[in-house]
């Protein structure tokens, strides 16, 4: 499609169209409303005042960002409506003096609020080039939900708000998805990986690259958040308040200023409770996933904070509090990772699996939305997973002034030490091939490594050598020496034959060559092995 042939398509017009409510400061005395229109228009306002009061307008001045993007270039106006009164119905419009949108109305926040909703919803992206990318179920699926929930105060997203961030075919497809919601409740994008990718040729699918600042992101929204985030990491970080609440939403690239970010403003952070969001998941559930952006660079942040959201897995699940290389019980003791599952219709291509950390997993593998309830009572919270369809996946509350989750689920704690990889069992082939602890040192079976991950073991007299994600390393018993493709290497202790007549070498000395660490859970005494690589191991079959 030309650019001409876009413009009559979804291009701007002098008309305003994408227009999205969106929270600063306290939302009982302001939103701001963000629109869309050509670059012919020489101005942008809105308009509001109490619905039906029959006052004299209140006139809010927008900011503009004028932005080419492949397809058009666009003025993107922000206009913040302040001197609202709490817990009143406005109606508003926007535009210029000569070309308005229709009326639109918003409800304001309550004062001082401790008890509220609002909705979760994550993965949202849908689409592709050809046929333009078109977000009218996602639209279908909101308008249902929230007409069963109107409780829910405002949106806050997972990320992977579109399937391809870098282009307008997305955003022009997912603003027409959120047309008849956006325009009464503040929408609070989290950004996915998704938002911002790109290719040369959207078309062809040549080219694939990342913004790392999320050009198209940051353009399209740079005035609905608070420019509050870590410095030059704005629009993707922000923070905000709602109620007794303080949310922390980062993105997907700067990770140091990120953390630093978020650790300072947990700190500096008096309110009862606090969100953060972040796309990947630490607690994941796929099989071969891997954080290791987010884990452990987010760590100290993501520990202060009550609740983190996720998204990214298409696939729910929820942790049990955890902290430092624990997974605990009571919610003083840890953060609760709450992942959000697929919020259009689009399961996961992963496969999850429970996984060690997860409280609850739901294995999501039909084509039906999942949206969340947050209801927030003070120092209660409750979350609730729905299926579009109406059933419920999971409800928990988290209680601080007792200091309990329920329902009831105790995290794990092994009376003998366990191995997990990637946070999942092993299964069948440790059963009696556990860790060991020699002398200070723990060991691992390498043997039982390659039968679950489908490694490849080569066992002969007094030798293992193992095989997995393109690298090898080969022991030999009694030997502190191991055979890499970097030659022999210097283990701590040497190999040793232990339990089932097995070959045992050290865990750190195993992993080194092998594109793994351990992480030890020392309070629930189990290893899990991560690895910074998804590759699925497959035996060659000559
Ligand atoms: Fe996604
Ligand atoms: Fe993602």
């Amino acid at each position: 499609m030309t650019r001409e042939e876009w413009k009559n398509f979804r291009g701007s017009s002098e008309t305003p169209d994408q227009i999205m409510l969106s929270i600063k400061t306290d939302p009982a005395y302001a939103l701001t409303v963000r629109w869309r229109t050509d670059v012919s228009v020489k101005e942008g306002f809105a308009l509001y005042r109490k619905k039906g009061s029959g006052e004299a307008w209140q006139r809010a001045d927008a900011s503009v960002n004028r932005f080419r993007t492949d397809m058009d270039e666009s003025f993107y106006f922000f206009a913040d409506m302040k001197g609202l009164s709490p817990d009143t119905e406005y109606e508003y419009s926007v535009g210029s003096e000569e070309c308005r949108s229709p009326l639109y109305t918003f409800r304001s926040a309550r004062e001082n609020i401790t008890d509220f909703t609002f909705l979760c919803v994550s993965d949202i992206q849908t689409g592709s080039a050809e046929p333009p990318a078109d977000y009218t179920a996602l639209r279908e699926v909101l308008l249902k939900f929230l007409s069963g929930h109107p409780e829910c105060e405002f949106i806050l997203t997972g990320g992977d708000n579109t399937n391809c961030g870098q282009t307008d075919v997305q955003w022009t497809g997912l603003f027409g998805g959120l047309k008849g919601v956006a325009e009464r409740i503040p929408v609070m994008f989290s950004m996915g990986n998704h938002d911002d990718m790109g290719f040369a040729d959207y078309y062809t699918g040549e080219g694939k690259y990342y913004s790392e600042h999320a050009e198209y992101f940051t353009n399209m929204l740079c005035g609905s958040y608070n420019k509050n985030g870590p410095e030059g990491w704005e629009t993707a970080n922000y923070a905000f308040d709602y109620g007794n609440v303080h949310f922390n939403v980062l993105g997907t690239s700067g990770y140091e200023e990120m953390n630093a970010w978020l650790s300072a403003d947990a700190d500096a952070c008096s309110k009862t409770w606090k969100f953060a969001v972040h796309h990947f998941p630490v607690c994941y559930a796929g099989p071969t996933i891997e954080n290791e952006d987010t884990w452990p660079s987010l760590r100290e942040g993501l520990e202060k904070c009550d609740i983190v959201f996720s998204g990214h897995e298409h696939s729910f699940a929820r942790s049990y509090p955890r902290r430092d290389e624990g997974l605990y019980d009571k919610p003083s003791e840890g953060t609760v990772h709450y992942n959000l599952g697929s919020g259009n219709r689009n399961p996961p291509g992963t496969r999850v699996v429970p996984k060690v950390w997860n409280a609850k997993t739901y294995e999501h593998e039909t084509d039906l939305s999942m949206l969340h309830t947050v209801h927030v009572s003070g120092d209660k919270c409750t979350l609730t997973a729905y299926l579009e369809d109406g059933r419920i996946i999971d409800r928990c509350v988290i209680d601080k002034k007792n200091d309990i989750i329920t329902p009831i689920d105790p995290a794990p704690r092994y009376n003998r030490p366990r191995l997990k990889f990637k946070g999942y069992d092993l299964g069948m082939c440790t059963e009696h091939t556990l860790p060991v602890q020699k002398n200070g040192v723990w060991y691992l079976c390498p043997g039982a490594v390659m039968s679950f991950t489908g490694g490849t073991a080569v066992r002969s007299a007094g030798k293992i050598r193992v095989e997995i994600y393109g690298r090898f390393a080969e022991f030999t018993e009694n030997s502190d020496v191991m055979l890499t493709a970097d030659g022999g290497q210097k283990m701590r202790a040497p190999c040793l034959r232990l339990n089932e007549g097995q070959l045992y070498v050290p865990v750190d000395d195993f992993c080194r060559p092998l594109r793994m660490h351990p992480l030890y859970f020392a309070h629930n005494n189990f290893i899990s092995i991560e690895s910074e690589t998804e590759a699925r191991p497959v035996p060659v079959q000559p």
